[in-house]
């Protein structure tokens, strides 16, 4: 289209961005329900139709404008069952402990609470009983609603593999044999070998999830007695982003996303909702702890938080065994964060953990013990500036009662504890993951922010190989 001259120029360039904003606002507004409910305008196809979009602004022929230039994900659904749903038929054999069956319905939120869960302190809807290590389902299922997807690998900028390498090793993890852990993922790059996709570039772009830590995925000895699978030692997987809720310092190719919670909003009114009522929150006790005791490790800092937690009277606890009900109950543990002004955050079984992310719901600042709980995760989620929202506190200054964290915290001024605590809440909507079940939400979640980082990422790698 050969632009006018003059005057009617700048008019055109008026009409034209006019066309392009109302285009990204129909994309984006909540307020156009009946052209955002219809993910068809731009599912599955690089052939977007804003004629309806633009008709009341402009008669005239319009520039060609692809609101997913750049992002579209090609996504392999035909990839064997074996490597997704099956693993989810095998639900039996997820848990030694729990049956894990119930957590996988509902595209990988679980049971709905429905507030029968709760007096009040959760909302009658969005609120489940999600199990910690879920996202391989529902990150798979969130992006099924993606809204530029394609099935045209050379309109791609990255490839998705829904393969759940976590719950497929869950399976094993107690057995003895190490071969079965290891089976499907070595069969799964078999399959990946004999596709164009992956020829192209060597499996360059592309990424899957995984909801168990990467330490499950990376056993060096082909010893029984070694731990969890060797997935992440596979060659041809150091060129696969792996996208995981907790991540190795060595792992190049690893990057941390928040774990799920028990709250997926289907709408930003709803989230609005939460934020007031956790803002409005009561916080009588200065910190909590929400966890168990090592007792067969006592060198380790939670047994030392636990004693000093007992013996203060501003600190609230809920001390947890495995399948403990106290710690399963969403409500027990939101009304213990949404309580506390600080919410003790140290290494588990592996340095992050979930509750992070449960007490940052609760608008709660948490306190870190290790440089590997935050630092080195969720990069993409939380602001560079860790001291804006959290406190840290080196694990060894505590074991070797140098520092009680009690003190610590009582330095903070009420102001500055208030200014941390609106810091978390502004996160809380890219801290939770939306309903998969319905079409993206109106505001950008976990999954978004994810999502625009990952496809950066693949931008990155194409120019470096180019
Ligand atoms: C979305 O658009 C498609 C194609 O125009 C149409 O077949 C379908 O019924 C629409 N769905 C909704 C929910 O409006
Ligand atoms: C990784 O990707 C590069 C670049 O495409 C390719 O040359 C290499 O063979 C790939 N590595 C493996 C183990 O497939
Ligand atoms: C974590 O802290 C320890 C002790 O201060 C330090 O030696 C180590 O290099 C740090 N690691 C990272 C990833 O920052």
């Amino acid at each position: 289209m050969k632009p006018p001259q003059g005057i009617t120029y700048w008019l055109f360039l008026v009409r034209v961005s006019m066309v392009i904003s109302t285009v990204l606002l129909v994309s984006r507004s909540p307020h156009l329900p009946h052209l955002t409910a219809n993910k068809s305008i731009t599912q599955n196809t690089n052939n977007v139709d804003i004629s309806s979009a633009s008709a009341s602004v402009s008669t005239m022929p319009l520039p060609y404008v692809d609101p997913c230039a750049d992002r579209y994900i090609y996504v392999y659904d035909d990839l064997p069952e074996k490597f997704n749903e099956d693993i989810l038929q095998d639900c039996r054999s997820l848990s030694l402990w729990t049956n894990m069956c119930p957590s996988l319905t509902n595209s990988g939120l679980g049971p709905e609470l429905n507030g029968a869960d709760g007096d009040g302190v959760l909302q009658d809807t969005g609120w489940y009983l999600t199990n910690q290590w879920a996202l391989d389902i529902i990150f798979h299922k969130r992006m099924k609603q993606y809204d530029c997807l394609t099935k045209d690998y050379s309109l791609a900028t990255a490839v998705f593999v829904p393969f759940y390498p976590g719950l497929d090793v869950t399976r094993f993890l107690w057995e003895p044999e190490i071969a079965r852990r290891d089976k499907l993922g070595l069969e799964l790059i078999e399959w990946l070998k004999q596709r164009h996709e992956w020829a192209a570039r060597g499996g360059r772009d592309h990424f899957l999830v995984s909801g168990r830590s990467t330490w499950n995925l990376q056993r060096g000895l082909d010893e029984s007695y070694a731990w969890g699978s060797k997935f992440l030692v596979i060659p041809e997987v150091q060129n696969i982003t792996v996208l995981t809720v907790e991540r190795r310092p060595i792992g190049k190719n690893e990057f941390a996303i928040p774990y799920p919670t028990n709250f997926h909003p289907s709408g930003m009114s709803q989230v609005t909702e939460w934020q007031e009522k956790v803002r409005s929150s009561k916080r009588p006790w200065l910190f909590s702890f929400a966890g168990g005791r090592r007792p067969d490790q006592p060198e380790r800092v939670r047994n030392y938080l636990i004693d000093q937690c007992a013996e203060s009277s501003r600190c609230k606890m809920h001390e947890c065994e495995i399948g403990g009900v106290e710690c399963n109950s969403p409500s027990n543990l939101m009304k213990l964060f949404m309580h506390s002004n600080f919410c003790l955050q140290p290494p588990g079984d592996t340095r992050a953990r979930r509750s992070i992310f449960d007490s940052m719901l609760a608008g709660c600042v948490p306190v870190f013990f290790h440089n590997e709980s935050a630092h080195i995760q969720y990069k993409w989620h939380f602001p560079s500036n860790l001291e804006s929202f959290s406190v840290y506190i080196w694990e060894d200054e505590v074991i070797e009662g140098r520092v009680r964290p009690e003190e610590v915290l009582l330095r903070y001024s009420e102001k500055e504890i208030r200014e941390m605590r609106e810091e978390v809440i502004r996160m809380i909507p890219t801290l939770v993951y939306t309903d998969p079940r319905y079409s993206s939400a109106d505001f950008r979640d976990a999954f978004d922010v994810t999502v625009d980082r990952v496809v950066g990422r693949m931008r990155e790698i194409s120019l470096t190989d180019s």
